[in-house]
């Protein structure tokens, strides 16, 4: 089993440099590869019994395969150009009901994402409360809300922005990227 690298069909009207945008997809390129190739060391591992390069490999294991995963959530968002949030959704009536607005939310989410450190916000989700939860995740593995189903991120690590923005211009860069969400994606999540 090997997973396979995915195209997105990203316009160049997201505010974002071409440049900006390909050199992540590239590192984007690298999580499918390493998550691939530790899958394939854990296999092989596993048959020589050794524990300790075993229990090594495996612990990686969330970093590569979380990094090529919410890179997928990410350029999926940017995919087909910006749409508009239809407020009949199921999504758009949480927001309503939660936030009062798309707006409210979308300032909750920039307060998240103006966490020091690198990482992601990561809005889920739970089915048990029939509500949206944000919460900021560390690396691309720490802190994830355990079952939930995440409905939309935001990448805070610096090569997300780093050639547009500097890093005290982060808040910037999550406007820009906000802007340029397809909320007609994000709300078929759920
Ligand atoms: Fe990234």
């Amino acid at each position: 089993m090997a997973y396979i690298e995915k195209s997105f069909n990203i316009p160049n009207n997201t505010g974002l440099s071409e440049e900006q945008i390909s050199v992540h997809l590239g590192l984007y390129a690298g999580y499918v590869k390493n998550t691939n190739a530790l899958l394939e060391k854990i296999q092989t591992w596993q048959s020589e019994w050794d524990a300790f390069t075993l229990a090594e490999l495996q612990r990686r294991l969330g970093f590569e395969f979380d990094g090529m995963r919410l890179h997928e959530f990410y350029f999926s968002q940017l995919s087909e150009g910006s749409k508009a949030l239809d407020e009949n959704s199921k999504f758009g009536q949480l927001i309503s009901k939660q936030y009062g607005s798309l707006d409210v939310y979308q300032a909750d989410l920039k307060r998240i994402g103006s966490t020091r450190g690198i990482g992601w916000v990561v809005t889920y989700y739970d089915i048990e409360s029939d509500s949206l939860l944000s919460t900021w995740v560390s690396d691309h593995e720490l802190g994830h809300l355990a079952g939930l189903p995440i409905i939309l991120v935001i990448d805070l690590w610096e090569h997300a922005f780093f050639i547009d923005y500097r890093p005290a211009t982060k808040g910037d860069y999550i406007d820009t990227y906000i802007k340029s969400i397809n909320w007609e994606i994000v709300a078929n999540r759920l």
